[in-house]
């Protein structure tokens, strides 16, 4: 396990997603809803970066890999989803890896009546990202390796770590 992106690194990079999601939104209330579990820490983070008024919800979705990381179903826990309409909505997540949570996500809050849905996460797996997909917002672009920390766990740990370290295969 090695380190990638150490933690004055993040809060810099939190402190510019932060500065461009409040300018670009100017005085329009927004709503974050954050995907649990990896987001937990970005969201802390970035809220408390954004100088308009902010109502913060999450959503639970896993994705079952199975044992390749190719094909898998999305199962979404959305029932407590509060009214959205008219509302312009942030979207935010750990990682996009192939971009397949929060393409259906993003789907799902536009269909609950979403005046804008984008997408913000810390980390993004660009090459892995199908081609039709992209962050509005990300801080990191990173290779494709398993990483964790800062929210992103394996196996439900790490997620504590205030930094993001690669996992290498003796560590798995
Ligand atoms: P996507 O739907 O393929 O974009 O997958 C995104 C989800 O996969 C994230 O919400 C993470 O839970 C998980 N994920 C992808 N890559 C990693 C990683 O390197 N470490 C930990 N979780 C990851
Ligand atoms: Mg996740």
């Amino acid at each position: 396990m090695y380190k990638l992106i150490d933690e004055p690194e993040i809060r810099r990079q939190v402190a510019v997603l932060g500065e461009r999601i409040s300018g670009e939104l100017q005085d329009r209330p927004l709503t974050v809803v954050g995907v649990l579990t990896g987001s937990i820490v970005l969201v802390a983070d970035v809220i408390r970066q954004i100088e308009t008024p902010v109502q913060v919800d999450f959503v639970r979705a896993s994705s079952y890999r199975g044992r390749t990381t190719r094909s898998r179903d999305l199962t979404v826990d959305a029932v407590e989803l509060p009214d959205l309409s008219g509302r312009d909505v942030l979207l935010v997540d750990d990682i996009l890896d192939t971009g397949r949570t929060l393409r259906a996500l993003a789907e799902l809050l536009r269909s609950r009546g979403a005046a804008s849905v984008r997408t913000a996460v810390l980390l993004w797996k660009r090459d892995r990202t199908e081609a039709d997909f992209q962050p509005d917002y990300f801080c990191f672009a990173i290779p494709d390796v398993f990483v964790v920390g800062y929210g992103l766990d394996y196996d439900g740990d790490y997620r504590h770590l205030p930094y993001i370290a690669v996992l290498e295969p003796d560590d798995l």
